[in-house]
């Protein structure tokens, strides 16, 4: 399969990838478990990004959360992920390959519709570790909220690469 050059450094993330038994907290709520499916797909050939689709189930296999944006890799040689949401929510975060196989993404700026409910969210940090022998991906979310002002674990599951 060809990809465009610029994304052949985080070419580890290209896939579907699917996880149970993700660890669901926070301080305002009470703890959770989930379901997370991703499916990262490489652009065309001449387009420098990755489409990113998540979907989320709750341990009764109802949807919970959803999600989908684009990672874009331009020419020069920053990650950049533009995310939104159902909850009316839109996301822009800056990314580093802070390991060869470690995708960290720092939310830069954040917009959303009048009726997004509270509390709005004010920062959040992206963690995705690829192990290429179990070919399997750890990702972590932290965040702060208006109403707790610290980054505090969020999310955190083991993906698993179909
Ligand atoms: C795997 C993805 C996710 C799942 C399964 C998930 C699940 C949940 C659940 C079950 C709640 C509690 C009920 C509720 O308030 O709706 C919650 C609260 C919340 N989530 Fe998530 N969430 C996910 C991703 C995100 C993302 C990406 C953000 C923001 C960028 C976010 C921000 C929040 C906020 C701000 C709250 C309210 C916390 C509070 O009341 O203090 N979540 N989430």
């Amino acid at each position: 399969m060809s990809i465009h050059p610029n994304i052949e450094k985080a070419s580890w993330l290209i896939g579907k990838f699917r996880g149970e038994g993700g660890k669901g907290e926070y301080p305002t709520i009470p703890p959770f478990t989930y379901t997370e499916e991703i499916d990262f797909t490489a652009g065309p050939p001449s387009k420098p990004f990755i489409h990113y689709q998540q979907k989320t189930w709750n341990s009764k296999g109802e949807p919970l959360h959803t999600e989908s944006g684009y990672l874009r890799f331009p020419a020069n040689g920053t990650i950049e992920f533009v995310n939104s949401e159902p909850t009316g929510v839109t996301e822009i975060y800056q990314g580093t390959l802070t390991t060869p196989h470690t995708l960290t993404l720092k939310l830069t700026s954040i917009a959303r519709t009048p009726t997004a409910k509270s509390p709005n969210t004010k920062d959040v940090v992206r963690v995705f570790e690829f192990n290429p022998t179990t070919q399997t991906i750890h990702s972590t979310m932290d965040m702060a909220t208006d109403t707790t002002p610290t980054l505090t674990r969020h999310l955190e599951i083991t993906l698993v690469k179909k």
